[in-house]
């Protein structure tokens, strides 16, 4: 018979099997976040949905079509609605907290699952995890230098190979005016040939025209302006500074004119990740930049800020399933068996006993005989099985070696000391 329920569409379960890799790359976002100076922030999964609205902005494809909005019991509003993404939420909660009395900039890290009513594919799903960082009060170009570094590093780490950052600068304020009424002034001649999409965002927001798929739409591009040739001198010394600073850490820098982002909020530096050869939107496997004017819009005094998201769902895709260290602490090192099926007390005070001193250990609880619980042991891939018998009054366990099919008589008050040096040479021999 088909299931008759299954995980929404555009979600998906992770199994035992799919955590090791998961467990890794959350350990290693946690651990180079720390290292960096970015300290753990955990806000709302939903917000106010104008915090969203507003910061990542009306006309934007996450506002417009991909936000899951939430209506509370009893209300005609969706007044809430499920995190697109964090670093509005983040700014939100920088000025709820006061957080600019703190030393700036304020480093900050997050990492949980975020919300896009999207159209599902491969590595494009409507619940999807990122591992974010932000820092919020230095106006750069060092620090913006700091987050690309850091999270060029956490890719490589992760195992992707030939990343490629593709970087721009999108202007400010003072600049940007100028490139977009050159942009719509040389694309509104081609209006009757855009498509309905891009017509509509040339008159809403003619940034977005940038980020087409569109053949015909993308031909046209190809002879409008630049933004590199608008940026205002400010803005230009910014860019200067950060490839000279990049350079100096030696992250490779692949140029990208076009690159604009899909959030509103950003100023200035605006960047992706890649794995080689595998470009657009859909194989982004992060991305981020400055947003010099997101606090103020949540009525703070102006801040600048600058961050990134890594798409985890489409890195774990890439990196290989099987990563020794993290499966290695999957498993137990001992399973607690008897020969009398009916004897779990005993097997389970034995295993909570080894727990306690830090052994990883199960009992198997079902009552089976002990070929059985034996076979189950080595499935479940424990190096030792622990086995109760009569022994037992003499204060003595077997402590079998599953790995190598060797025996032992061991005392259980030296047994903890065994497993744990037993296990250690296991790993490291
Ligand atoms: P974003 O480019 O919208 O930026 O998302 C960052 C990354 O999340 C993408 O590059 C992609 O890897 C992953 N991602 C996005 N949508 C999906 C999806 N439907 N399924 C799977 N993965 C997805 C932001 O979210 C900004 N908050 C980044 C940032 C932080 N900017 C400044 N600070």
């Amino acid at each position: 018979m088909p299931p008759k329920f299954k995980a929404p569409r555009g979600t998906r379960d992770q199994l035992p099997a799919d955590m090791a890799t998961w467990r890794a790359l959350e350990d290693n976002a946690r651990r180079l976040a720390g290292l960096y100076g970015y300290r753990p922030i955990e806000t709302p999964i939903f917000e106010d949905s104008k915090v969203f609205e507003r910061g990542i902005g009306e006309v934007t494809d996450i506002v417009e079509k991909e936000l899951f909005r939430v209506r509370s019991p009893g209300s005609e509003e969706d007044r809430w609605a499920l995190r697109p993404e964090p670093t509005a939420g983040i700014c939100r909660a920088y000025v709820e907290h006061g957080m600019h009395t703190l030393p700036q900039p304020v480093k900050l890290t997050t990492w949980g699952p975020m919300f896009r009513y999207d159209r599902p594919q491969a590595g494009r799903y409507r619940q999807f995890w990122q591992f974010d960082v932000e820092a919020i009060g230095d106006a750069g170009p060092a620090i913006d230098a700091e987050i690309i570094e850091l999270a060029y590093r956490y890719l490589r780490e992760a195992g992707v190979m030939d990343v490629e950052l593709h970087l721009n600068s999108i202007g400010d304020g003072t600049c940007r005016p100028a490139f977009i009424a050159a942009l719509v002034e040389h694309m509104s001649r081609f209006a009757a040939e855009l498509p309905e999409l891009d017509r509509h965002r040339l008159e809403a927001n003619p940034l977005r025209v940038l980020d087409t798929k569109n053949p015909r739409t993308l031909e046209l591009l190809a002879g409008a302006p630049r933004i590199a040739d608008y940026l205002c001198d400010p803005c230009r010394e910014h860019w200067d500074g950060l490839l000279a600073h990049l350079d100096a850490l030696g992250v490779p820098v692949t140029p990208a004119p076009m690159l604009v982002r899909g959030l509103d909020y950003y100023t200035r530096t605006a960047f992706e990740f890649y794995q080689r050869g595998a470009q657009g939107q859909q194989s982004a496997l992060g991305g981020g930049g400055r947003y010099d004017g997101l606090i103020e819009l949540f009525g703070a005094k102006p801040t600048p800020g600058i961050g990134f998201g890594l798409g985890i769902d489409r890195i774990a895709l890439l990196v290989s399933e099987t990563r020794d260290s993290a499966l290695a602490s999957a498993h137990p090192v001992a399973i607690v068996v008897g020969a009398d099926p009916a004897a779990t007390a005993a097997r389970l005070k034995l295993a909570t006993e080894l727990r306690a001193a830090g052994v990883a250990a199960s009992a198997d609880l079902a009552q089976r005989t002990l070929s059985r619980q034996l076979e189950r042991a080595a499935r479940e891939g424990a190096h030792f099985a622990v086995v109760v018998g009569d022994e037992l009054e003499q204060g003595e366990v077997q402590l079998r070696d599953l790995d190598a099919g060797t025996q032992r008589l061991t005392k259980v008050a030296d047994l903890s000391r065994e497993l744990l040096r037993a296990h250690g040479s296991h790993r490291h021999g």
